[in-house]
């Protein structure tokens, strides 16, 4: 620790509780356990040559990492101690891309839940600047439900019709290619 705790105690946010803090390092690994996830469905999809949806998942990759970092970096600014942990397997084969949606949907509900789960909680430690930091996260929640559950409907839509696999393959890889607005 750089700083003692109570030079910290001026300032006018009160220190993060330290159940808080560690929520909050719990949730740095999800979001690094959900990137290390989609970074073996993007090889999955690449390695049977469907290059648009390995793209896709190498960019939902990269925007797990971004979150992670946005958490670690609010830990610190609020004077927090990061404590980093092992980040667990992914499931490296799948039966076929439905089950890799399936799945991805399934994590980015339980995703949401433990968001949902530290939101209740700085709200009852009256953390005001941790609900405020974790509102961002909730609506990114919302939009990447929604994502996932569109592509998995598609993908029921097109059941075994490679076509229309090859036709969203296409469409996916379009979309990971196309630059992404300013945030
Ligand atoms: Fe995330
Ligand atoms: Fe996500």
């Amino acid at each position: 620790m750089l700083l003692s705790r109570n030079y910290r105690r001026k300032w006018s946010n009160p220190m993060l509780d330290p159940k808080i803090e560690a929520a909050l390092n719990r949730q740095i690994n999800h979001e690094m356990a959900a990137a290390y996830n989609y970074l073996a469905m993007s090889a999955w999809f690449e390695h049977g040559n469907l290059t648009g949806f390995a793209s896709w998942m190498m960019s939902q990759r990269l925007e797990e990492l971004t979150h992670a970092q946005k958490l670690l970096q609010y830990v610190l600014d609020r004077g927090g101690q990061i404590e980093l942990d092992a980040v667990e397997k992914p499931k490296n084969d799948f039966a076929d891309v439905h089950e890799v949606f399936a799945l991805a949907l399934e994590m980015e509900k339980e995703n949401t839940e433990t968001i949902n789960d530290l939101y209740v909680m700085a709200n009852e430690l009256g953390d005001y600047a941790t609900q405020s930091h974790l509102q961002w996260f909730l609506d990114e929640q919302v939009e990447e439900e929604k994502t996932f559950d569109e592509i998995k409907s598609l993908l029921e839509m097109a059941g075994d019709d490679r076509s229309a696999l090859l036709y969203l393959n296409d469409k996916l890889g379009a979309r990971a290619a196309a630059p992404k607005p300013a945030e």
